[in-house]
């Protein structure tokens, strides 16, 4: 495995086969407007990659600690910081994103098809931790169109008797998005055994937080949401993925057949550092160019 050169490169972006950690040590500080995280949760999933999930607690939270304060590092000032976790780890996160990072928003995230365990609730939501560093420099305002019934197509809910005053453009997003479950269905889903996020939950945090041209990163490939997202929205990316790589292809390939014959602009290549081993991409891009 090395991070010299990328898996794949688009218009808009290049991946990574590797771990997040060592890509992000070839990164400068201050570099990306949005990180946007959906990590492994440790619950013991198969993600038949040949992936740990279920380290000790204290292994797990030190190495999310470790990405966590690297994902900070490398973001901008106002950058925008998005982790997507369940809420008995996502307290965590945020105890650590805390420490340094500006709180804007626990996002709670429907979700349907679990059950309980135990003496529990059911459990009906996720987290998408929404944190900037500092004060946010890129802040768009969603809007959704008004909720219809499915079948006879009238509004859902009365609004008081002033539906006449609710904006046109429709309504804002809140803090609660339940239209997001369940997850991507298995027949959709490029990659067996990955919770694929639905494409609206990355693009939405993309679409808050940054304008197009702006530089997203995804550590945690899997099966390439994010980075759909990001080439849909025309913003450009960084991703990396420690195991199955040929997946996220596939799904940029069929998505995206012309700027995945490209090379992202040099902004992008401008967030590794020049290491004297000629580490960044961008030397050995123009080194290969000279030859
Ligand atoms: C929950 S999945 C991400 C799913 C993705 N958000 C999507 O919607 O398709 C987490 C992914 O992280 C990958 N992964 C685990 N450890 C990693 C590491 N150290 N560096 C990069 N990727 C890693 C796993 O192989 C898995 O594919």
């Amino acid at each position: 495995m090395s991070m010299r050169t990328p898996f794949l490169t688009t218009a808009h972006g290049m991946l990574f086969a590797g771990d997040c950690l060592d890509l992000m040590a070839t990164m400068r500080s201050d570099s990306f407007d949005c990180v946007f995280a959906d990590p492994p949760f440790n619950i013991g999933k198969d993600y038949k990659n040949g992936y740990n999930d279920r380290q000790s607690k204290e292994d797990y939270f030190s190495w999310c600690f470790s990405w966590i304060h690297e994902c900070g590092r490398i973001l901008k000032p106002g950058g925008a910081f998005f982790l997507y976790a369940i809420p008995e780890i996502a307290v965590r996160f945020a105890a650590e994103m805390h420490q340094t990072l500006l709180f804007r928003h626990w996002i709670a995230l429907s979700m349907k098809g679990t059950f309980p365990r135990g003496k529990k609730l059911y459990p009906a939501h996720y987290a998408l931790l929404y944190y900037t560093k500092g004060e946010p420099k890129t802040f768009n305002r969603l809007r959704l169109p008004i909720p219809t019934c499915r079948h006879c197509g009238k509004d859902l809910k009365d609004y008081g008797g002033h539906r006449d005053k609710l904006n046109p453009a429709g309504i804002n997003l809140t803090d609660f998005w339940d239209d997001t479950s369940p997850n991507r269905h298995r027949k959709f889903k490029v990659r067996p055994g990955v919770n694929e996020l639905k494409l609206m939950i990355p693009e939405r945090a993309i679409s808050i937080s940054t304008e197009p041209g702006d530089l997203v990163f995804d550590p945690f490939g899997g099966g390439g949401s994010t980075y759909q997202a990001a080439e849909n929205l025309h913003r450009n990316w960084v991703g990396a993925e420690l195991f199955d790589c040929q997946h996220i292809a596939r799904r940029l390939e069929e998505n995206f057949p012309i700027s995945c014959a490209q090379e992202p602009p040099t902004s992008v290549f401008e967030c590794f550092t020049c290491n004297e081993d000629h580490s960044n991409p961008l030397l050995r891009r123009l080194e290969r160019k000279s030859v």
